[in-house]
């Protein structure tokens, strides 16, 4: 702990406590603020606010520094596999190998859907986007796994983590099966998480399907890529969300809702989309003058990050892997030209590099998954998907923590004052 902060407010002088983690900014300890001073905070967007105390990722934006419980994403994403990144997230260590395989074990073991749940996809149309079908069926959870709702029971949040993990895979490439008209696959428990997610998807019953190995290391890759990223919006909506105590599988329907955004998630399919528009590098600098004009609402979407404010470490991974998957596929895609050219010319421009705009892990994903074959349409969905594990992680963190209350901000209120009611003849 450092030395108190001073605060002083309509002449009277307070102090709080300055708190320390273990990385990271110090924090002024305000608890007592409103109690003592009658004054609010103001922080919209949160910019400066410590929403919680977590053990489970570390960013340094100024520096691209990603750890999750310490260990630096680029080594994970090198040495490590999906499966490993859960446990770590979820149980805090890496696992030794009788873990690996008794954990690996447990979440093969809960792929499959309750058969009534496939009775939910026909009720959207064949257009739905999948994320919208994301937030329906995942919430429609809820309503089939009630041995594991009693949130004060770690062992049954233990299950229905594992249950989210385990099943997100499935419900996306029924998902994914659902729009193209497909019949939907079972999961086959031989395969890995990500052997089986892409047999899901890609797989028809009227043929084997074999996984590719290279493919399957790159998607592998991705996931843990979006494994976790702390108190990000999607994350802050889950813990807002299982604060009040609600159900496990209703919070990750809302942080699916958050995710979907263009400015969170959705920026990956928007960037590709971009990447597409702009075609030809030629026409890089007129989309750069663009999202420079500031009576212009375009951004350069993959582009700039709340917290990095430098090269996002994921990025660079990612921008690695599109290497690898096209060497694998023994493809030329004209969208990564495009974007290698793109980036080089905004870090080189004075704008971005003064509002320190960087490329984002969203910038490169999107020329790979589609290289891999997913429409863009299914980007979000593969974000969710590797993103439940850090949902879950943070939500038993939360729901642990003995400090717990719901969360509550409070407001700058700029509405009228009281009046009185005016009847209707009288307005
Ligand atoms: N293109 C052009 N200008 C930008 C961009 C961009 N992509 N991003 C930020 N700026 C400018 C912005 O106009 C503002 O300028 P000024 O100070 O003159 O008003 C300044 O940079 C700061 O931007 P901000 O919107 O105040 O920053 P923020 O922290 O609120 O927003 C962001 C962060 C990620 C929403 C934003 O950078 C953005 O919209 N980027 C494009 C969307 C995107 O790629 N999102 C993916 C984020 S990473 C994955 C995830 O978290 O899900």
């Amino acid at each position: 702990m450092g030395d108190n902060a001073k605060f002083s407010i309509n002449g009277d002088n307070y102090e709080y406590p300055v708190l320390s983690g273990t990385e990271g900014p110090d924090v002024v300890d305000i608890r007592k603020l409103y109690g003592q001073t009658g004054a609010f905070t103001y922080d919209p967007g949160f910019t400066s606010t410590a929403s919680c105390e977590s053990e489970l990722t570390f960013i340094d934006g100024g520096e691209g520094v990603l750890l999750h419980r310490g260990y630096p994403i680029e080594q994970l994403a090198e040495n490590s596999s999906f499966m490993e990144v859960a446990h770590l997230l979820l149980r805090g260590e890496l696992p030794t190998a009788d873990e690996y395989s008794d954990f690996t074990n447990t979440i093969t073991r809960h792929t499959m859907v309750h058969e009534q749940l496939r009775g939910f996809y026909q009720g959207f149309r064949r257009d739905a986007h999948p994320m919208a079908i994301m937030c329906g069926v995942v919430g429609a959870l809820s309503a089939f796994y009630h041995d594991s709702t009693d949130i004060n029971d770690p062992a049954q949040r233990m299950i229905a983590s594992h249950r989210l993990v385990a099943k997100m895979p499935t419900i996306a490439a029924m998902a994914y099966k659902y729009s193209i008209g497909q019949p939907f696959v079972y999961p086959d428990n031989e395969l890995s998480y990500t052997g089986n997610f892409l047999r899901m998807t890609f797989g028809v019953p009227a043929e084997e399907y074999v996984v590719n190995p290279a493919i399957e290391k790159a998607m592998d890759r991705i996931f843990i890529l979006h494994a976790d990223h702390e108190q990000n919006a999607s994350t802050s909506t889950v813990r807002l969300a299982g604060s009040s105590g609600a159900n496990p599988f209703a919070c990750i329907a809302a942080g699916i809702a958050c995710l979907w955004g263009p400015a969170h998630g959705g920026a990956n399919e928007a960037a590709l989309n971009m990447l597409k528009e702009i075609g030809h590098p030629d026409r890089i600098p007129e989309y750069i003058a663009r999202a420079k004009d500031k009576d212009d609402p375009f951004r350069l979407m993959g582009f700039g990050h709340r917290v990095y404010k430098n090269y996002d470490p994921r990025a660079s991974v990612m921008q690695e892997t599109v290497r690898e998957v096209f060497d694998t596929l023994k493809v030329k895609d004209p969208v990564f030209e495009v974007a290698l050219q793109l980036e080089e010319m905004a870090l080189n421009d004075p704008y971005f590099i003064d509002k320190k705009l960087f490329p984002n892990v969203d910038f490169y994903s999107g020329i790979i998954l589609s290289a891999i074959g997913f429409p863009t349409s299914m980007f979000t969905v593969l974000f969710a998907l590797a993103r439940t594990v850090g949902w879950v992680a943070q939500w038993n963190e939360m729901i642990s923590d003995p400090g717990q209350r719901i969360g509550r901000p409070r407001q700058l209120y700029t509405g009228p004052t009281k009046r009185d009611y005016v009847s209707i003849d009288k307005r």
